[in-house]
C-alpha cells in the first residue's frame, strides 16, 4: 500500500523519522496529480494492462472511443480484467463473464441473470483525459477528492505546435529521471557527441529564476546554443520543458522543444514521456514531420539511451551519498519543493486521522 494511505489508515508516524516518511511519500509518487499513463496509440481494440503509481490498471476504449482506466481486478474473485475483452460499453471478465461499465458498475452477471450485485459500483475508476496523444489519469490523495483541473503545458493545446510523443520505461525511480532533466550541465558531457550538443562551452555557472508555474534553471554564460535551460512546472501535473536550438539541416521551425513527464510505475521503475515539438505550419510542418520520422527520432532515442544507462546504473540511495556543487541548484530547488509537497500531504492525512479519532 502507498505510504500516504498507510498514514491515512493510522500507521503511527513515530516508527520512522519525519524525513524518512517524506522521502517514501516522494519516492512512491505524489498523489493528487495528473500523470500520463501511456500513449493513446497503445489503447486499441483489446484491454491493456499497465502498472502505474504502484497500482495495476486496465485501460480500454468503449464503443464511442472513450478511454477508461480502472483497477485491473475483477470485483468478483479478482481475475485480471485486462485478460478479458471489450463488449461495446463494457469490459468483460474472462473468468465468469461479469461485465463492468466505464464507471465501474457491474452491468451483467451472465451466469445468474438478475443477480443482486448487478447495478453495484464495484471497481476503482480513474478520471482520465486524452491530451496530445497520451492518456492522463488523476490519482487522488487518501481524501478521495474530485480531480482538480489539469492545465497541460500550452504547447499541448496550441495548434501552432506540432508534436510527437516518445514513451519508454526506465529501471529507476522517477525522481532521478526528473532530476536528470533539471540538470542541463550533463548535456555537454553525457551527450557531448550527439548531433545537437557537440557545440558550445563545456563549463558555465547556473542560475535559477521563478516562472509562473515553477522555476527555470539556466546557464549563465551560454544562451541559445545547446541545451542551456530547463523548466520545472506544476499545473495539476509535474513536468519539465527545455529547448534545443537546431541546425538548419534538421528542417524548418524554431528550436526543438522537449516536454517531459515521469510517471512512477513503482518505487524502482518509471514510465518516461518526452514530447518532441516544433512550432511549424503548412509544408514546413510536413517536412519537419517527415525528417523527424526518417532521421531524427532514432537519434533522439540514442540520446535517451545515454541518460537511461547512467540513471539505471545509479544506486537507489545515490541521493544519500552525494557531493553537490553550484550546478546542482535546480536539483536542490526541486527537492525542496518535493519535500514541501510530501510534508503538506502527510500533514493533511494526519489532520484527518486526528479528526476522525
Ligand atoms: S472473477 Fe471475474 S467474473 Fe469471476
Ligand atoms: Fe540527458
Amino acid at each position: 500500500m502507498h505510504t500516504i494511505f498507510e498514514i491515512a489508515a493510522g500507521t503511527p508516524l513515530a516508527t520512522l523519522s519525519r524525513a524518512l516518511w517524506e522521502d517514501r511519500v516522494a519516492n512512491e509518487g505524489f498523489r493528487g496529480y495528473w500523470y500520463p499513463l501511456t500513449s493513446s496509440r497503445n489503447v486499441g481494440a483489446a484491454p491493456l494492462a499497465i502498472d502505474r503509481m504502484g497500482e495495476r490498471i486496465v485501460l480500454w476504449r468503449d464503443a464511442s472511443g472513450a478511454v477508461h482506466a480502472q483497477e485491473d481486478r475483477c470485483p468478483h474473485r479478482g481475475a485480471r480484467l485486462s485478460q478479458g475483452r471489450i463488449d461495446a460499453d463494457a469490459i468483460v471478465c474472462p473468468y465468469h463473464g461479469i461485465a463492468l461499465d466505464g464507471d465501474g458498475r457491474i452491468v451483467r452477471v451472465p451466469a445468474l441473470p438478475g443477480c443482486p450485485i448487478e447495478g453495484r459500483l464495484a471497481l476503482r475508476t480513474y478520471a482520465v483525459q486524452e491530451i496530445a496523444g497520451a492518456i492522463f489519469a488523476y490519482f487522488p490523495t487518501p481524501a478521495g477528492e474530485a480531480p482538480p483541473p489539469f492545465s497541460p503545458p500550452v504547447e499541448f493545446t496550441d495548434p501552432a505546435w506540432s508534436h510527437f510523443v516518445c514513451e519508454t520505461s526506465w529501471n529507476t525511480n522517477y525522481r532521478y529521471a526528473i532530476e536528470n532533466v533539471i540538470d542541463p550541465m550533463h548535456g555537454p558531457y553525457l551527450h557531448g557527441d550527439s548531433h545537437t550538443m557537440t557545440v558550445g562551452a563545456k563549463d558555465d555557472v547556473m542560475e535559477i529564476s521563478d516562472t509562473p508555474d515553477g522555476f527555470r534553471v539556466s546557464r549563465k554564460l551560454q544562451k541559445d546554443v545547446a541545451f542551456d535551460w530547463t523548466e520545472f512546472g506544476e499545473t495539476g501535473g509535474l513536468w519539465m520543458r527545455l529547448d534545443i536550438p537546431y541546425p538548419v539541416k534538421n528542417g524548418p521551425g524554431g528550436p526543438f522543444r522537449v516536454i517531459g513527464f515521469a510517471t512512477p510505475i513503482d518505487e524502482r521503475h518509471a514510465q518516461i514521456f518526452f514530447w518532441r515539438l516544433r512550432k511549424v505550419s503548412g509544408w514546413e510542418r510536413d517536412l519537419w514531420r517527415f525528417l523527424y520520422r526518417e532521421r531524427l527520432e532514432a537519434r533522439h532515442y540514442a540520446v535517451l539511451e545515454q541518460d537511461r544507462i547512467v540513471l539505471e546504473g545509479m544506486a537507489d540511495d545515490a541521493r544519500d551519498h552525494e557531493i553537490l556543487y553550484q550546478h546542482d541548484i535546480g536539483i536542490t530547488r526541486l527537492r525542496r519543493r518535493f519535500k514541501a509537497i510530501a510534508r503538506e500531504q502527510i500533514q493533511a492525512v494526519t489532520n484527518r486521522v486526528a479528526v476522525e479519532a
